[in-house]
Formats: C-alpha cells, sequence, structure tokens
C-alpha cells in the first residue's frame, strides 16, 4: 500500500508516460469552448461556441454530430410562416453576406431541397424539412482557424412533433469529424472540393496539432450546474467514471445495444413500493427482451424508445402521456415528484459492453436531470417533462441521456476505430480537467477511480430512512487516491513531458507539481436537516478553459491516403 501522498504517483504514472509519450511529436489536445448561454426550448442544454465564417461570426451549437455541421441562415428569420419570433437568433445565425469565405462553388451542391425526417440529428421521430445548401465555411476556434469546414446552411425550415404541428428550428449542430479525412465533392470541370471536418483538419494539417482524430465530450448539465468538457484529440479523464465501453461506429452513426433499463435508488429510501425496478425496456413487449440497438446522439434532445418502453418507465412515475409531443409532463402537484427528482434515484441503462455479448455496462441517469423544460415556442407556457418520446422509427439515446454519460470517438484510420461510452459525474466533479491524451492508435480509453455517488451527494436528497447507508455505486475503496491525481492533468498540461517512446530509451521524468486538493469531500449533514424540498448548494463554476496550446513538432501523419467520395 502506497503512502497517499504517493498515491498519484501510482495511478499517474500509466497515464503520465502515455501521455508524454508522443505529447511533444503529436500535438496536444484542443479544447472548445462552450457557451455561457444555454438553449432550449426542451433543455435547458449547453452549447459550444464557434465563428463561422471570415471574419467568424460567434454562433453556438449543440455539438457532438458527424459530417456536416448545419447552420441556421438569417433568412430563417425573413419568414413568419412558422414563427413570429425568430428564436434561431438567440443562438446566433449566420450572415452569409458579411463572410468572405461563403458562397464558393459548393454552394450549387445538393442537398439542395426539402429534407426528409432523420437528418437533423440520428432520431427521426420529430421531423425535419429545410431548404438547404452544402457551403465549405472557414471556423475560427478562438483564434485557430480551420478553412473549409464541411456545413449544410439552412436557409427555411421547422420541425413537426408527433401532434403534426411544425415549430421553427432554434439551434444548429456542430460535427466534429466523420468517419474519413474530408467529404470530397468531384466536380465535372475542376479539381474535386473538400470540405474539412475540425478535428480532423487539426490531427492532420494544422500547425497546431492534436494527437489523433478523436474527441471525448460529456455535454454537462445546464441545468445542474455541469460545464460542458469537449476535448479534440483527448479527454477529461474526470469526466469519465469507471468503465469504458468501446466499440465500432457505424458511418455517422454511435450505436450500441441497450439490454435493459431499470429504476433505482444510490442512497436512502425508496420513492417506489421497493427498493427499484428492472426489465422495464420489455415490459409489455417480449419482443423486445433480446435488447435494442440504440445510437447515442448529441444532436437530438430526448431519449427516442419504443411506446411500450416509454410507457414502462412512465407507469412508475407522475407524468402523463402528451400526444401532441409524443412526450411525457411531470405532474409537479403528485408528492411523489419531488420525491423522485430530488432523491438519489435513477434510471439504469444497461448496455452490451465492447460490443460483446459477455460484458455490460451501466450507466445511470438521475432523475434530478430529467426534470427538463419545455418551453417556447412548443408550448405557450414552460411545463416539466419527461424526456422519453416514443417511436417506431431510430430509437436513439439523446442529450437527456447524454448530460450523465462520456462519449468520444477515436477514428483511426477512419474505418477501424472505436467510439465509447461510459458513466459521467454529477454536479460534484472535479472542475479541475485531467486532460488525457488519446493516441492515434487507443481503440479504448481510460476512465477514473473516482465515485458517481459522490458527485450527487450535495446535490440529492436521500429519502429519509436508511439514508447513513451509501450503496456507493461505482465507487471503489481507491476514490481518494484517484482524487489525488487530479494534479497530474496540471502538470501534464504545463509540459513536463519525457519525450517521445523508442525502443529501449530510458526514461527518466521529473515531475514536480503542486497539488491544491480541493477538498471535496461533502459536509456530513445530518439526515433531520434534510428537507423533501432541499436547497441545491451548487457550487460555483468556472470559466471554460481556453485552447492554449503551442505548436511543437509537426504533426504525424498515418492515415491513409486515396480517393474520398462524396457519402
Ligand atoms: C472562393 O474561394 C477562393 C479560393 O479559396 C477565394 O479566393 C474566393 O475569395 C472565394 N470566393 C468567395 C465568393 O468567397
Ligand atoms: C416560409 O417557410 C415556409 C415553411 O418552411 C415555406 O413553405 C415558405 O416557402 C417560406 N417562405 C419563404 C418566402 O421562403
Ligand atoms: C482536394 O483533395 C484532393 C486529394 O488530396 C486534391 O487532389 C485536390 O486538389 C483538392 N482540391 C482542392 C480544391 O484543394
Ligand atoms: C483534404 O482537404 C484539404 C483542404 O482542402 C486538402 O488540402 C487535402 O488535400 C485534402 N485531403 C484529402 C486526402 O483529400
Ligand atoms: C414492441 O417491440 C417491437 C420491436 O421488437 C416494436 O416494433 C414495437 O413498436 C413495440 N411495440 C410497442 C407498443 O412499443
Ligand atoms: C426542475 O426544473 C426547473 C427548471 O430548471 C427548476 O426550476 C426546478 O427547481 C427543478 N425542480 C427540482 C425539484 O429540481
Amino acid at each position: 500500500m502506497l503512502s497517499p501522498w504517493l498515491a498519484p504517483f501510482r495511478s499517474g504514472v500509466t497515464s503520465l508516460v502515455l501521455l508524454s509519450l508522443c505529447n511533444y511529436a503529436m500535438g496536444r489536445p484542443f479544447y472548445m469552448r462552450w457557451s455561457d448561454r444555454t438553449y432550449g426550448p426542451d433543455g435547458p442544454w449547453n452549447a459550444v461556441t464557434i465563428g463561422v465564417g471570415k471574419p467568424g461570426q460567434q454562433i453556438d451549437l449543440y455539438p457532438g454530430s458527424t459530417w456536416e455541421s448545419r447552420v441556421l441562415l438569417s433568412s430563417i428569420c425573413s419568414n413568419d410562416t412558422i414563427s413570429s419570433t425568430c428564436y434561431a437568433r438567440d443562438a446566433g445565425i449566420f450572415y452569409p453576406d458579411s463572410s468572405s469565405s461563403f458562397g464558393n462553388e459548393s454552394i450549387s451542391l445538393g442537398p439542395n431541397g426539402e429534407w426528409g425526417p432523420g437528418q437533423f440529428g440520428a432520431a427521426d421521430a420529430v421531423g425535419t424539412t429545410v431548404e438547404a445548401d452544402r457551403a465549405l465555411i472557414e471556423v475560427d476556434l478562438g483564434g485557430t482557424l480551420i478553412p473549409d469546414v464541411d456545413f449544410i446552411t439552412i436557409s427555411q425550415g421547422y420541425q413537426t412533433y408527433p401532434g403534426g404541428k411544425n415549430y421553427p428550428l432554434q439551434v444548429g449542430i456542430l460535427a466534429l469529424g466523420a468517419p474519413d479525412i474530408n467529404q470530397t465533392f468531384s466536380r465535372y470541370d475542376s479539381d474535386p472540393l473538400n470540405g474539412t471536418f475540425i478535428a480532423s483538419y487539426l490531427w492532420k494539417y494544422a500547425d497546431v496539432g492534436i494527437p489523433s482524430y478523436s474527441w471525448g465530450m460529456h455535454i454537462g448539465s445546464a441545468a445542474h450546474q455541469i460545464q460542458g468538457s469537449l476535448i479534440l484529440g483527448g479527454y477529461d479523464k474526470n469526466r469519465v467514471i469507471g468503465d469504458v465501453s468501446a466499440q465500432p461506429y457505424s458511418g455517422p452513426h454511435f450505436p450500441i445495444e441497450l439490454l435493459d433499463i431499470g429504476i433505482g435508488v444510490a442512497d436512502g429510501e425508496s420513492p417506489w413500493d421497493g427498493p427499484g425496478k428492472s426489465k422495464l425496456l420489455a415490459q409489455g413487449n417480449s419482443s423486445l427482451s433480446s435488447g435494442i440497438t440504440v445510437k447515442a446522439s448529441p444532436a437530438d434532445p430526448y431519449l427516442y424508445l419504443p411506446e411500450s418502453t416509454c410507457d414502462a418507465l412512465a407507469s412508475e412515475l407522475p407524468v402523463t402521456y402528451q400526444p401532441d409531443y409524443g412526450l411525457y409532463f411531470w405532474d409537479e402537484s403528485d408528492p411523489r415528484y419531488l420525491r423522485i427528482v430530488t432523491s438519489p434515484s435513477y434510471l439504469d441503462f444497461t448496455f452490451n459492453k465492447d460490443g460483446v455479448n459477455t460484458e455490460k455496462i451501466s450507466i445511470k441517469v438521475p432523475f434530478a436531470l430529467l426534470n427538463l423544460t419545455l418551453e417556447a415556442p412548443l408550448v405557450e407556457k414552460s411545463v416539466r417533462y419527461f424526456p422519453c418520446m416514443r417511436t417506431t422509427g431510430t430509437y436513439a439515446l439523446g442529450r437527456a441521456f447524454l448530460q450523465a454519460a462520456f462519449m468520444g470517438v477515436n477514428y483511426i484510420d477512419q474505418d477501424n476505430g472505436n467510439w465509447f461510452l461510459a458513466q459521467a459525474p454529477g454536479p460534484g466533479y472535479s472542475v479541475t480537467a485531467r486532460t488525457t491524451t488519446i493516441t492515434a492508435t487507443d481503440s479504448t480509453i481510460a476512465g477514473s477511480k473516482n465515485g458517481w455517488v459522490e458527485t450527487w451527494a450535495n446535490h440529492w436528497t436521500p429519502l429519509s430512512g436508511s439514508a447513513d447507508k451509501p450503496e456507493n455505486v461505482n465507487s471503489g475503496s481507491d476514490d481518494r487516491s484517484d482524487d489525488r491525481s487530479d494534479g497530474l492533468s496540471t502538470g501534464a498540461k504545463t509540459g513536463i513531458g519525457i519525450g517521445c517512446g523508442i525502443a529501449g530509451l530510458v526514461i527518466i521524468g521529473l515531475m514536480v507539481w503542486a497539488l491544491a486538493r480541493r477538498q471535496r469531500r461533502k459536509a456530513n449533514i445530518p439526515a433531520e436537516t434534510k428537507s423533501a424540498d432541499p436547497p441545491h448548494p451548487y457550487r460555483q463554476v468556472v470559466p471554460a478553459q481556453l485552447s492554449a496550446h503551442t505548436p511543437i513538432y509537426e504533426l504525424a501523419s498515418s492515415s491513409k491516403e486515396g480517393p474520398y467520395e462524396m457519402r
């Protein structure tokens, strides 16, 4: 057993070596900047800020998509057929007239017309109809310029909810990459046009490079003050709790087998009759008992599941189905509502781990995160809703789920990589990032040993009873030592590198870091001071870190070359 002081060495040495090997040679992870504003109309959701065009127009977008980013054009505001208020203006609409990098020949490429459902995110339960064009637009990431980023610009459009009513589009989406380096459009008369992606460009072509064509993200929770984290070429290990499931992506999609959904309680008494329940995925529909394929979809808001599954979940909750929206509204006058959304109760998603049948991984989404709000223009007066949307189409887990989950991807050789899914922390997460490099050959990534319950402990209120006996889901006895290695990232980020790996090289490292370890252990609040309507002592969150890495060496180029075709 190592002394507590030495513990960071034990847990940190492996990652330090990994971090430092090739840190110099292959660039450093790049931080995307999160907006200090949050968006609806079904959130609140965090979004990232980028500059679009030249000079960059600040626009907030929901990140995590693939292939083309989608941006809403100013013309969407000059059409009051769908809504007299231009909701899209809040996050930013793009004015192509004031940008010199818009309007090149790519404008005449498709889709140039109406889209069917399913072309905004992976889900198709809410149809999107748009008039759109392709465009290659320069993107400004806080001074780092990415030329010719692959966009679809939307000049007119709306979304159609299950009740048949149309609503305006509000926030565009940011693609980070695709299983290709460029999207190439052939032309008869001249060279093919190459649309780039932010992460592939930073990896392959930028002077300031990232270590791999990859990203790691936790969108966090706007309502619960969990700042988003999005790192290109790496990830924040403090946003990854416990096991990571790594499985192949499929074209633009991030599919995984969902085996079951249950309800449970991490601490205290259960708001339900028993301690919890499982087998809700297939309840009332045995054809679902072997599981379903779901797609993780940061571009979509809800949990898109079979009707029978949404109804099985709803039968445990004080919610009412709303056919106009295909969603469920919380009944806030029911005493069970507060008991469920303020207590340590959660939805428990069980997936096939690593794409094999023999292993499972569980991601817990506290009901506190599922107290979301529908607001104008979807509804006249704001309501709390439970984000299960019935669908017979594509099953998907959108932002409602991803508030509680880490996801990432490494496009190894473009076609051969994996995407990653893991439990993310709650509002008591470590604000200090533990930046970890994803190398160009990593087919999986390592999680932290941080406990999950601890990151929620000060933000939910166990129902009275056995409040002093936490179940300690996902937490191990070595939580504390793992916490201590928070300081590692600081050291690593300031460039304490060891050098690149050469066989036989004796690595001599000198690590010096000051551990300003924050006391994150919760104060022991006596059970009787906990009320059913608790204060939410949300901690102040520091502003997002801006990218601050400097070029050191040329990028490694390990990707295949070859003709790239339009998808
Ligand atoms: C089109 O692209 C070329 C080459 O990048 C550039 O010189 C030109 O200004 C662009 N045209 C417009 C209208 O943006
Ligand atoms: C306004 O939007 C509606 C619905 O999207 C569309 O049918 C119509 O063509 C648009 N009008 C203009 C002037 O673009
Ligand atoms: C796009 O990339 C292809 C392949 O690398 C290259 O031949 C072509 O010249 C590029 N097109 C432009 C406009 O840069
Ligand atoms: C990708 O696009 C960039 C920018 O247009 C171009 O320089 C490069 O040759 C393209 N690469 C491939 C492999 O098409
Ligand atoms: C039952 O499951 C099947 C898939 O096996 C699905 O197509 C169907 O929509 C489900 N029925 C309901 C009512 O959800
Ligand atoms: C539910 O969400 C709303 C809107 O974010 C918030 O005002 C309210 O306090 C939340 N309720 C609970 C019990 O957390």
